[in-house]
């Protein structure tokens, strides 16, 4: 370890670390542009210059380690002047896009610009700029603008360092240098998009998001990308029940800076008409109900019926948990459990490569707490025709639930219940009593991943119309069956998850991100 002083801040720190990371340690931010944590070190954009007392000259805080009883200047006089004449140089070409900029709220060069651009120029001439390249799609996601870039590489570093396919490349030299993709090789990997992650301008965006929403009139939410079973670290940005965009969120552990394309525009599946009320069916009219209404159709249902109940590994940990109790512990139904295969989808950790092979978040977490684990988890054997009643807990279980001869099987059943919350799905066709739930952006509760660990989803907005989770569905239809059962009278995700805490091994053990991050269950 060794001790430095940061602005008058004496911290220990990690020997040969960076000035930038070391000064993180005393709360201190050393502005920087071609510096990221998870790339090779380049020092060539010198915003992160810094004093160190006994040096003549500032120095790179990205390629300068720490040395025990080194003395750090961040902020003097002396570092600001150099600030100063670095963000004058960058800015002689950068052009003055910013109110019609998609970065612009979250650019690093919008920020500096504020805190060290001079309002006046002292350049006359024009500012150079790309003829024709300022809105150049080169891949299926990424548009880039070439007058904003500064040059700092970051985009280059990751498709060489990070996926290995090297698609971006500086072309020309001096002050006509560009970047941009080989002749017929697009920038499509299947990481593509986390470049307009680390450019920190507005030269790269995405096709997806781009004058969708301003930055700022978006809210910011927590949560995990269901996906795959990697569960990468996700912020959910979202206004007015919407879903805009998801950003990576940095968990070293599990997809460190990153997210693949899959999963980060996967929120597109969410832009559907949505069930919004339950529907029962009479005389073969699938017919608008109230809550109690179809709650009265499954207690009918349900009593004394032979029920098979197809569980999801979408479900959060407190929802199969419910569905235990409910299904498993007072109506003794049969509880099949199925996840799709997919990929496999590389991510990289900080440390490994990580590899998710089953459509959906949480196979592992729902097979634990249910007690159903298979050993080919893609292919239950569903034995349909012998119930009464097919309970399906969520509509988008496997991708076969659309195929129509998997629904007439699913019909021979006299009464089939599904939750969905896509009205244009198959199943909320099919069903004889449907009821409204949530995507996961609308809920609360843990998943497990791949490794095991058990991470928090947040809920981001209300859900849409009469909308409830499948946990608060699993608690109304205990309550109208066993009215006496204590479990069913809460449906709150922090509950349940503390009983899970103490009672199922497999998250008893799990590595809790939260509680080591924020403190946070
Ligand atoms: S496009 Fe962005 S990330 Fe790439 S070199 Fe330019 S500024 Fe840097
Ligand atoms: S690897 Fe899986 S969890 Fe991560 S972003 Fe892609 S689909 Fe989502
Ligand atoms: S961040 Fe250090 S030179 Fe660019």
């Amino acid at each position: 370890m060794a001790k430095v002083t940061i602005d008058g801040t004496e911290v220990e720190v990690q020997e040969g670390i960076n000035i930038v990371e070391a000064a993180k340690a005393a709360d201190v931010h050393v502005p920087h542009f071609c510096y990221h944590p998870s790339l090779s070190v380049v020092g060539q954009c010198r915003m992160c210059l810094v004093e160190v007392e006994g040096m003549p000259k500032l120095q790179a805080g990205c390629s300068t380690t720490v040395k025990d009883g080194m003395k750090i200047h961040v902020y003097n006089e002396k570092v600001d002047k150099a600030r100063k004449g670095q963000m004058e140089f960058l800015l002689i070409n950068h052009p003055l896009d910013c109110p019609i900029c998609d970065k612009a709220g979250e650019c690093p060069l919008q920020d500096y610009a504020f805190n060290y651009g001079s309002v006046e120029s002292r350049y006359g001439e024009f500012k150079r700029t790309y003829p024709g390249m300022d809105r150049t799609s080169i891949g299926p996601h990424v548009v880039q603008n070439m007058n904003r870039c500064i040059h700092c590489t970051r985009c280059i570093r990751f498709t060489q360092e990070i996926t290995g396919t090297s698609e971006l490349a500086f072309f020309k030299r001096g002050a006509a240098t560009e970047v941009g993709v080989f002749p017929d090789t697009p920038l499509d990997n299947w990481m593509s998009a986390c470049v307009t992650d680390v450019c920190p301008t507005g030269a790269l965006t995405t096709r997806e998001f781009r004058f969708e929403n301003r930055v700022w009139n978006l809210d910011s939410t927590e949560s995990v990308c269901n996906g795959c079973d990697v569960g990468c670290n996700i912020f959910i940005g979202h206004r007015n029940g919407q879903v805009f965009r998801y950003r990576p969120r940095v968990n070293p552990e599990v997809n460190d800076h990153w997210l693949c394309d899959y999963g980060r525009f996967s929120y597109e599946r969410y832009e559907t008409d949505r069930v919004v009320v339950p529907k029962v069916r009479t005389d073969d009219y699938l017919g608008i109900s109230t809550w109690g209404e179809a709650l009265d159709a499954i207690e009918t249902a349900l009593r004394g019926a032979s029920v098979t109940v197809i569980a999801s590994a979408n479900m959060t940990n407190e929802e199969a948990f419910l569905a235990g109790k409910l299904f498993g512990e007072h109506l003794k139904a049969k509880i099949e459990l199925t996840v799709d295969p997919i990929g496999p989808i590389r991510m990289k950790s900080r440390t490994e490569w990580l590899e998710g092979m089953q459509g959906a978040p949480n196979y592992r977490g729902v097979a634990a707490v249910l007690g159903v684990a298979s050993q080919n988890p893609a292919a239950p054997s569903f034995k349909i025709t012998s119930s009464d009643v097919v309970y399906i807990c969520d509509a988008e279980f496997s991708e076969k639930a659309k195929d129509p001869a998997f629904i007439a099987e699913l019909r021979k059943a006299k009464t089939l219940i599904v939750h969905a919350w896509d009205a244009t799905h198959p199943l909320a066709e099919a069903a004889d009593i449907l009821l409204p739930a949530t995507t996961a952006a609308e809920k609360e509760g843990t998943w497990t991943n791949l490794q095991g660990r058990v991470q928090r989803i947040h809920q981001a907005f209300a859900p849409k119309g009469q909308a409830v989770a499948d946990l608060e569905i699993f608690r109304r239809v205990g309550a109208k069956l066993f009215p006496q059962a204590a479990e069913f009278r809460s449906a709150d995700a922090f509950d349940i998850f503390k009983q899970l805490r103490a009672t199922v091994p497999a998250i008893q053990n799990a590595p809790m991100m939260e509680e080591s991050a924020a403190g946070a269950w």
